[in-house]
């Protein structure tokens, strides 16, 4: 037995409603591989922060520093000022120097009726996994107000945190046998992007086997959507990651689908739906929870290694896209599922894939 810790924020809204449903996952791995969880909640967010008046408790924060991951639903509650939930997520990314984000853009086959693009722009289908740098660019914080209203953002990039996120993209591409790496800039414009170009193109000398191009973010994202096939790899700044990976978010039929990794290679990561608390539908058992089970997917690979394990859970992932559905993506031909029964259909998937 391989024993891990994982810390688990549910959080607020469907944040816990996902979060079972994945939990369900991490049951029947225990049960039927040799990896042994030991799970505990790390209460964070809204609901707490109105108890307590922390969104982010140091028994919580202790409890995720002592763990090997981090499995978080989302945050959130209407009414609160602006940000007073949703900040704990920024404690955690610097608290843990989590570098990588880490968003897998991967249209399943029996999905493809979800995706907003015609099929000749889907093409041989989409799977894209987009590393976005998660500490520094223009989300550095560093500016201000000035008198007469002059705001002002200054965009930091360093030749070390250009370094590291570009070597672990290079590095999940040949993981992945990936052909080629696509890195986005602005470096017809911008400084910080001439740097950045510039280590990329260095870095790419050691990995000569892998086909590189850089690309201009507006042209990048018109290409995202008129050509998605053709990616494989793409790396970027923390801005253009942040757009670029919600827009990829919208060709795989939900932003319910979409998973997520926030990560420090070899130290604690956080895993997480990219989706946020809905409270729109929360309370309703009708959120889709795969982005919350795509997310222990990327756990199994990124922080313990085990693609084997994850290749299965998104085998029964897809599988379980072909007869049942949650609202959000619906099929006049399948039947219309809870979040809960979701849960169920992937998790007995899961279960009989692993017991072979
Ligand atoms: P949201 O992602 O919560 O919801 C946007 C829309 O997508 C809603 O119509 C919602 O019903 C739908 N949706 C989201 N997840 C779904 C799922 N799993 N299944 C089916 N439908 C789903 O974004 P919104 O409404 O802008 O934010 C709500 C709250 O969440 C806010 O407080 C926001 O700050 C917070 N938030 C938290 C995040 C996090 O915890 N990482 C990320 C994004 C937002
Ligand atoms: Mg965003």
């Amino acid at each position: 037995m391989e024993k891990k810790i994982i810390a688990i924020t549910k959080g607020d809204g469907i944040g816990p409603e996902v979060i079972n449903e994945a939990l369900k996952i991490l049951e029947v791995i225990q049960n039927y591989t040799d990896l042994e969880f030991d799970l505990k909640e790390a209460p964070a967010g809204g609901a707490v922060w109105k108890e307590t008046g922390n969104n982010l408790p140091d028994k919580s924060w202790q409890t995720i520093l002592n763990s090997d991951a981090l499995l978080f639903g989302a945050i959130g509650l209407p009414g609160l000022p602006e940000g007073v939930a949703e900040s704990a997520i920024l404690k955690i990314r610097q608290g843990l120097d989590l570098y990588v984000n880490l968003r897998p853009i991967k249209l399943y086959e029996p999905l493809r009726d979800r995706c907003p693009l015609k099929d000749e722009y889907i093409g041989e289908g989409i799977d894209i996994t987009i590393i976005r740098e998660n500490t520094e660019g223009l989300y550095a914080n560093i500016g201000g107000i000035l008198k007469d209203e002059i705001a002002i953002n200054n965009m930091i990039f360093t030749r070390k945190g250009c370094e590291r996120i570009i070597r672990y993209a290079f590095e999940a591409a040949k993981r992945r046998n990936h052909k080629k790496i696509t890195s986005v800039d602005k470096a017809n414009i911008l400084k910080p992007s001439q740097l950045w170009r510039k280590i990329f193109n260095e870095i790419g000398q050691e990995y000569k086997e892998i086909k590189q191009e850089n690309i201009y973010v507006d042209a990048f994202c018109q290409w995202l959507i008129r050509a998605p096939y053709s990616y494989e790899t793409v790396v970027t700044g923390n801005l253009f990651g942040d757009i670029i990976s919600d827009e990829g978010a919208f060709l795989i039929g939900s932003l319910g689908m979409a998973s997520s990794g926030n990560i420090h290679p070899g130290k604690v990561s956080m895993f997480e739906p990219i989706h946020g608390s809905a409270p729109d539908i929360a309370g309703k058992n009708i959120a889709n929870p795969i982005g919350a089970i795509l997310s222990v997917k990327l756990m199994m690979e990124e922080s313990f290694k085990r693609q084997n394990i994850a290749k299965i859970i998104e085998n029964s992932v897809e599988e379980a896209l072909t007869e049942g559905r949650t609202k959000d993506i619906s099929n006049e031909n399948l039947k219309t599922v809870s979040t809960q029964d979701m849960g169920d259909l992937i998790s007995n998937k899961l279960k009989s894939k692993l017991k072979k």
